[in-house]
């Protein structure tokens, strides 16, 4: 249980100009890759988020030398002194990405030890498809309780996923980056992320190709040198900002993101009657009439993210007109709806569509974050209510966006934290 909870005084249009920070899953991915490196590697622009906080000390416990400036938004790491393979299961517990570690650990020396994940309990989430990848290039797994052990050299192979999966992606990328000879991984994942991974692995020296495709080729190197590098922007926070925007009808500017990351959100914002506009490295967002009710169907990139799914569902709540809402990548991932209903939305859930149908005016309440991106979809709730919304267990929210309510308030939010009164 948090010991504070967030409120929000919703009713006041976002005005101003706003900046994205570096992306939360480019991140817990190029941190463990760097453990691949012989040499130290310097991560520019790393957001100032607990999942950042929590890789550095996964890595310091198995022995690199780790230092992250979280005011600079700077880390560098030093692998040499690593003199473990194993990650301790609390510490795996405490995030979705410390699976990576299985890759990185694998691609690094030929063994790791890796509790099961933690991470946002919106589905089963398996990791099968990460072990296929683990098993066809040569390692032995074993999963004995809450632990998976891998073992094995290396060797370059051809993995087809049964099903796109960033993760598993990811991690076939990292135990192949130094594996003997070539890998053809077939049916992966096209995400931002994955390409900026492989940048990363690019820069330190090794030879990725294809990655934003759905064939990527991974030729192992031996060797793989240090490197600085720069981290993309989040495109899920600049997708938050970009709703909470239109939520609000106000008009903000969202500096340091990529616009071709945001399609498939652009394009529905803008099938609503939301004015988007798009520069070089920012974009606009002003609504100019009342929103249209629209349909929306969660897919893996370019279509529209289900990272994406919570903030927009909390826009639609007050669209005019049914929007059906289809989640098709995870299983359970419309709790936030629930919460919204004691908020006034009028929403009715069946499996994975829900239908909501808008109206005029939400009304603050107090509601209860079940997971990160539903935390930032009760926050756009809080924003459009009328009245005050108290937000429980905000702490998910911290997990992956940086500094969001300085943002927020910086735009004109009402938006403050209060201790929780003693029970
Ligand atoms: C990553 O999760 C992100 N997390 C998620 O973001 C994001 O929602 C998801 O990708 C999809 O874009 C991180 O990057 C840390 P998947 P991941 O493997 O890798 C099934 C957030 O809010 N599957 O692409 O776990 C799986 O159950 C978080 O930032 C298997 O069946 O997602 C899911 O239904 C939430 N077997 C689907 O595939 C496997 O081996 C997609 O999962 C792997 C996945």
């Amino acid at each position: 249980m948090d010991a504070y909870k967030l409120l929000i005084t919703g009713g006041t249009p976002l005005v101003g100009e706003t900046y994205v920070s570096g992306g939360k899953n480019t991140s817990v991915a190029v941190i463990p890759a760097a453990l691949l490196s012989d040499e130290p590697c310097t991560l520019e622009n790393l957001p100032d988020i607990e999942d950042v906080r929590v890789l550095a000390e996964i890595l310091e416990g198995l022995g690199a030398k780790v230092h992250y400036d979280a005011v600079a938004r700077r880390m560098t790491l030093d692998p040499r002194g690593v003199n473990t393979c194993r990650v301790p299961y609390k510490q795996s517990q405490r995030m979705r990405a410390s699976y990576y570690l299985l890759g990185a650990l694998l691609g690094r020396c030929g063994q790791a030890e890796v509790g099961y994940p933690g991470g946002c309990s919106i589905g089963a989430r398996p990791v099968d498809q990460h072990l296929k990848a683990f098993r066809a290039l040569g390692a032995e797994v074993e999963e004995r309780g809450a632990i998976i052990t891998a073992k094995g050299r290396m060797v370059g192979t051809a993995v087809f996923f049964d099903r796109i999966t960033v993760g598993g992606t990811i991690n076939a990328m990292l135990a192949a980056a130094k594996a003997e000879g070539t890998t053809v991984l077939y049916n992966v994942a096209r995400e931002p992320h994955v390409v900026d991974l492989a940048n990363f692995l690019n820069s330190m020296g090794c030879r990725v190709k294809g990655a934003g495709t759905d064939i990527i080729r991974i030729t192992g190197a031996q060797h793989l040198h240090g490197s600085t590098y720069t981290v993309i922007p989040d495109q899920i926070e600049t997708g938050t900002l970009m709703i909470a925007a239109a939520a609000t009808r106000g008009d903000v500017v969202i500096r340091g993101c990529i616009p071709t990351h945001m399609e498939a959100l652009t394009a529905k914002l803008l099938e609503m009657g939301v004015a988007v506009s798009d520069m070089d490295d920012a974009i606009r967002v002003r609504t100019v009439r009342g929103h249209r009710a629209v349909n929306v169907k969660t897919q893996e990139y370019p279509g529209f993210p289900t990272d994406l799914q919570q903030p927009m569902s909390a826009l639609l709540t007050r669209a005019s007109g049914d929007s059906v809402v289809i989640e098709t990548i995870f299983e359970s991932r419309f709790k936030h709806l629930t919460e919204m209903q004691r908020m006034g939305a009028h929403v009715r859930i069946l499996d994975q569509t829900a239908i909501i149908e808008g109206v005029s005016e939400l009304y603050g309440a107090p509601v209860t974050a079940t997971d990160l991106r539903a935390g930032a979809a009760l926050v756009i709730a809080g924003l459009m209510a009328t009245g005050t919304t108290e937000i429980y267990e905000p702490g998910y929210i911290e997990r992956g966006y940086e500094h969001i309510e300085e943002k927020l308030r910086s735009l004109g939010a009402k938006i403050w934290r209060e201790p929780l009164e003693a029970r």
